[in-house]
This record gives structure tokens, C-alpha cells and sequence, in this order.
């Protein structure tokens, strides 16, 4: 009688314990994780604000990205020297904002592989005659940069150049049509971006050395990176990566 019912009782733990976990599973299939995406949208065509909704190579990339790995995303923006804290305060899951791989940076992040290959460029005021033709010519000369871009590292390593920073792109570049800087530094597409878009501004092309772009993660997230840099190499295969350049920089 006793060895009955704790039969009984058993299949009835079993069967319990069965669809516990059934329905543990079904859960986890249909919940598609969420990836928190930080970017900083004033650095057109990589990251930009378009009736509200950022948009720009980076977004693209990334969905195209999460699609594959099988996750959702949300989009935070936040001042750049933001990111990398935020990110490491685990507020955001990755940083996708045009960041170049640099070996400071990399002594508090991971990064993916490269997926752009850009440079710094100088940006001047057309309608100002600064004498401003390559980087030698900084010296005494009133510089703007954005606070926390790698084009602050280039700038600073001239000596007797008056650096001023400024919060954004934006900023800088309007200070830059109102004559109160000699030339800004920043990176190369963002650079002939926003010249192309304003008639007294052009681009001068520098000797400064070539940045690579990548992905940013907290240390340790070797799975989801792994993941990453295969689907970064699937979009290289498949085409796709190509289709997002030729939309962005023709
Ligand atoms: N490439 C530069 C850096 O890593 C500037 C990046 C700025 N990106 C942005 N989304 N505002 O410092």
C-alpha cells in the first residue's frame, strides 16, 4: 500500500517537474533577449538624429547584426566620453558610435573586430584665410575638438596649439562658422559630412594615421562578442556589409 502510493506520488512529481520544464523552455524561446545599444547620434553617416529616430551606418549595421544573433535591441543615446562608463556600469550591453580602437581604451574594453577604417581630417572656414594647410601649420592656431574623440589625442600631441573643447560636433562646427576657431579635428566622414552640408566650410585631407572602428563590450563578454565577429564576417560574405556602405558614403 505505502510502496503504491509513493508510486503514484512520484509520476505525479515527475509529471509536474515535466511540464515545469516545458513551459520553461517555451518561455525562453519565445522571449528574444534585448541588447541596451549605446551610441551618441552627432556624427553623421555613422550615427544621426532623423525625425527623432536615430538612423545612420551604425544602426543599420547592428540590426543587422542583432538579426543574426537572434536578439532586439534598444537604442540609448548619451554624450560620447558617456559611453564607455555607462557601458561599464553595465547600463548599456555594447557601444556602436564610431569608437576607434585605441590601446587606452582597450585597458578597460573589449572590442569586435573592425568594421570601418577612417582618419582624422581638418575642417576650416572657407571664408577665413588661416594660412591652414596640413597639421604642421597648428601651431598658435585656435583649434577645436569634441571632448573625449580621439581627434583630442592628435591635436594634443602638437605642441602650442590653443585645443578648445566643445560637448559635440554640432557645437564645434558652429563655432567654427562663427569664426571663433581656425579649424576643427575630426574624423573623416563626419568631417566631409558636415562640409558638404554647409558652403563655408571644406575639408583638408591630413597625414594623420588611419583609426579602425569597432564594436565596444564590457571585458569578459567573450560569448556575445564571439557571436558578433561572426556575424560581422557573415555581412562581409554575404554582401550586405557593401549594400550598407554604398547607402552611406557614395
Ligand atoms: N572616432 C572617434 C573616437 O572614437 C570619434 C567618435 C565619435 N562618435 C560619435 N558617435 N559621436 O573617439
Amino acid at each position: 500500500m505505502k510502496k503504491r502510493f509513493s508510486k503514484i506520488l512520484l509520476s505525479k512529481i515527475l509529471l509536474l517537474v515535466t511540464i515545469f520544464l516545458f513551459s520553461l523552455n517555451i518561455f525562453a524561446k519565445n522571449k528574444t533577449p534585448l541588447l541596451y545599444v549605446g551610441t551618441e547620434a552627432e556624427f553623421a553617416p555613422f550615427e544621426y538624429l532623423e525625425n527623432g529616430k536615430v538612423v545612420g551606418f551604425d544602426m543599420d549595421l547592428i540590426d543587422e547584426i542583432a538579426k543574426i544573433i537572434g536578439y532586439d535591441i534598444k537604442v540609448e543615446t548619451m554624450k560620447f566620453d558617456g559611453l564607455l562608463p555607462a557601458l561599464q556600469a553595465k547600463k548599456l550591453d555594447i557601444v556602436i558610435a564610431g569608437v576607434t580602437v585605441t590601446d587606452e581604451r582597450k585597458k578597460f574594453v573589449d572590442f569586435s573586430d573592425t568594421y570601418y577604417v577612417s582618419e582624422q581630417m581638418i575642417v576650416v572656414n572657407k571664408t577665413v584665410d588661416t594660412g591652414i594647410k596640413s597639421f604642421k601649420d597648428f601651431p598658435g592656431k585656435d583649434v577645436g575638438v569634441v571632448l573625449g574623440y580621439t581627434a583630442d589625442l592628435v591635436v594634443s600631441e602638437i605642441e602650442g596649439v590653443n585645443i578648445k573643447r566643445y560637448n559635440g560636433t554640432g557645437e564645434a562646427i558652429m563655432a567654427l562658422k562663427a569664426k571663433k576657431l581656425d579649424a576643427i579635428v575630426i574624423d573623416s566622414e563626419p568631417a566631409k559630412n558636415y562640409s558638404a552640408q554647409n558652403d563655408d566650410l571644406t575639408v583638408i585631407e591630413s597625414d594623420s594615421a588611419k583609426e579602425e572602428y569597432a564594436i565596444v563590450l564590457r571585458k569578459g563578454q567573450d560569448e556575445i562578442l564571439k557571436k558578433i565577429n561572426d556575424a560581422l564576417k557573415t555581412l562581409k560574405e554575404n554582401g550586405k556589409y557593401d549594400e550598407l556602405i554604398k547607402k552611406y558614403f557614395k
